[in-house]
């Protein structure tokens, strides 16, 4: 898989990417939605889950490199979750915090928006966010999403309250996507 984007790469993660995303994974502050930064282990098995993904649906949670550098600063793109009874297709990104605050996050989900609709053919994308996770919310609202419903994911043993925000294929587009 690859995308490309004015600024950014997005390809298909490989344990050799391992040690540049935990720079974003490990980092407890930036992990604070997870109540944890995580251990290079639990890194090493984040990219192993996205590999296992890329083989059985096609799609996973992709690198996300800078093209003027070449360098890895995190993670962006389309897994399919379970928001209670339902399957959704959702976009995801965890990006190292010395690269937050660059428009990088919308930037690559739009891509992957974009690649769902018109790879996948989804209806509609969502994405997951924990209530207390603002900079989430605000990438959501950027790539077009209104927030649909409130739900509980229990997560090492803590009840998360989630929205679950959503883009459908009809309302995406250059206005819904807030591109300017
Ligand atoms: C969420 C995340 C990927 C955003 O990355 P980013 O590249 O800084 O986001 P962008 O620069 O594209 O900003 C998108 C919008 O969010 C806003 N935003 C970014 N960080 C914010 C913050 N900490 N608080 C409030 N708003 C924030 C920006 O102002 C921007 O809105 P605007 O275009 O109206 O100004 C980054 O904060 C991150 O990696 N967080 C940790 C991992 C995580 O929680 N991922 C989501 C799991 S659901």
């Amino acid at each position: 898989m690859l995308l490309e984007t004015p600024r950014l790469i997005l390809r298909d993660l490989t344990d050799a990417d391992v040690d540049a995303l935990h720079r974003a994974l490990g980092d407890p502050v930036a992990m604070t939605a997870y109540e944890h930064g995580f251990d290079l282990d639990e890194t090493r098995e984040w990219v192993r889950r996205q590999r296992t993904r890329y083989s059985a649906d096609g799609f996973g949670l992709w690198g996300v490199v800078l093209r003027e550098t070449g360098e890895l600063i995190g993670d962006c793109g389309i897994t399919t979750q379970r928001i209670e009874d339902d399957s959704v297709i959702e976009v995801g990104y965890h990006l190292a915090r010395d690269h937050w605050h660059r428009g990088y996050a919308v930037e690559a989900g739009r891509a992957c928006v974009d690649w769902a609709f018109a790879t996948l053919g989804a209806d509609e994308v969502y994405a997951k966010v924990r209530d207390t996770n603002l900079a989430s919310m605000n990438v959501a609202i950027r790539l077009g999403m209104t927030v649909r419903r409130r739900f509980v994911t229990r997560y090492r043993d803590i009840d998360m309250p989630h929205l679950a925000f959503s883009v459908s294929r009809a309302a995406w587009g250059p206005d819904a996507s807030g591109r300017v």
